[in-house]
């Protein structure tokens, strides 16, 4: 078990990652539920295959109430979103009681939203069960849902009073699910350095997905990131940009292709290969420094389903990014492996064709490194 210390003055949390023992999710509930309710929201999914241990011990201990939200992307929806106040209301909840969500980013996005804003702002809790999920998504208070006009419009910082992962949820992830999170895992080498990177080759050439030490270690590592990065800027007005890395090519893409054709995490690991290329074509780094770093990027793209994608619709799609600032666009680059810079000097030929380039690699592969 590890425990890493989010620190935000008197919104600090612990995120606790542990292989697989859940009496540490009973110590942090019993911190925060007396004699007040526990409202827990699951995904579906997850439910069907592992309710029987977990809401038992649950059901058990709280005055406990459960309600099973639809496993999918369609889920962070004002619909559904109605359908939870309806239900809190229903039961009386008081801001005293407290709402865990336990699932991947869709649960943990729109039941932290709800959190937010049933009666003006109940505590809650995040019991992340995807890789994306205990990575990147339970991490650092952004909750929401998506609104016709795009993903992720509606939305409030609203941090969790804890972060639980328990590494043997991710036995029952599909594979596509897991070459997703990593995804965000590759995105973390690029920016924390040789450390990262070294887990992470090794991970990914040892034909075990699902090496529950190595996947322990690789979230360790990435949640600590992802805290250092949230504690010296919460509201992403300067260094939480870094988290982007690989984004803005990523959400093109996505966008390009019509959302959910490729998983978020397929798409950022195809961001990565462009944001490389325009490091190195940029001037910024040179393709030696990067080498390792692009190899890695390459294997983990021999994992993402081949989509027929279009250079053009990619960049266009970039144009309408929300993360705009203003009229120039912001990119995250590499010097090296573990240094990243935030720029807007780079000129759309030069996007273009790192566009191009990861495209060539995306249709031939490792060969072509
Ligand atoms: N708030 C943030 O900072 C942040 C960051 C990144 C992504 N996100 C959001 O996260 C969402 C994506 O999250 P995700 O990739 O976790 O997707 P997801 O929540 O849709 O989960 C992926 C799939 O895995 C299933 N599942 C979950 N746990 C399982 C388990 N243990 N075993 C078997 N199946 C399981 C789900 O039912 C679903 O079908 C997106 O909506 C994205 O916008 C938010």
């Amino acid at each position: 078990m590890a425990q890493i210390d989010l620190k935000l003055k008197e919104r600090s949390y612990p995120i606790v990652v542990s292989k697989n023992n859940s009496s540490q999710l009973l110590r942090l509930l019993k911190k925060e539920v007396k004699k007040n309710k526990l409202f827990v929201f699951y995904d579906a999914n997850f439910y069907a295959l592992h309710e029987r241990v977990l809401a038992k011990e649950l059901a058990e201990k709280f005055q406990y109430y459960e309600i099973v939200l639809p496993s999918c992307e369609i889920t962070k929806t004002e619909k559904e979103l109605s359908k939870i106040y309806s239900y809190l209301l229903s039961e009386n909840i008081s801001r005293t009681d407290f709402i865990l969500a336990v699932g991947g980013g869709v649960t943990t996005d729109l039941v932290g939203y709800a959190a937010a804003t049933t009666l003006r702002g109940i505590k809650w809790g995040a019991v992340p069960t995807t890789l994306l999920g205990m990575v990147d998504a339970s991490i650092g208070g952004k909750t929401g849902l998506n609104h016709k006009a795009g993903k992720n419009l509606i939305g409030a910082f609203w941090q969790p009073s804890f972060v639980f992962s328990n590494i043997r949820y991710l036995q029952t992830l599909p594979h596509r699910q897991i070459m997703a999170g990593f995804g965000e895992i590759v995105k973390y080498a690029g920016l924390i350095g040789n450390d990262m990177l070294t887990l992470a080759e090794k991970f990914i050439n040892s034909n075990d997905l699902y090496n529950e030490t190595m996947l322990h270690r690789l979230v360790i590592l990435s949640s600590d990131y992802k805290a250092k990065i949230v504690k010296a800027d919460e509201r992403e007005s300067g260094k939480r940009m870094l988290l982007n890395f690989g984004h803005t090519v990523g959400h093109a893409i996505e966008k390009s292709l019509g959302y959910g054709k490729l998983l978020h995490g397929e798409a950022v690991i195809l961001g990565l290969s462009a944001a490389v290329n325009l490091s190195v074509i940029s001037s910024n780094a040179s393709s030696k420094t990067l080498s390792r770093y692009i190899k890695l990027i390459v294997v983990s793209m021999g994992y993402v389903p081949h989509k027929k994608l279009d250079g053009d619709a990619v960049l266009k799609a970039i144009k309408g990014d929300k993360k705009r600032i203003d009229s120039k666009q912001k990119f995250i680059l590499l010097k090296r492996i573990g240094k990243p810079i935030i720029t807007d000097s780079v000129t759309q030929t030069e996007v273009s064709e790192s566009i191009n380039q990861m495209l060539y690699l995306y249709k031939h592969g490792v060969n072509n490194v």
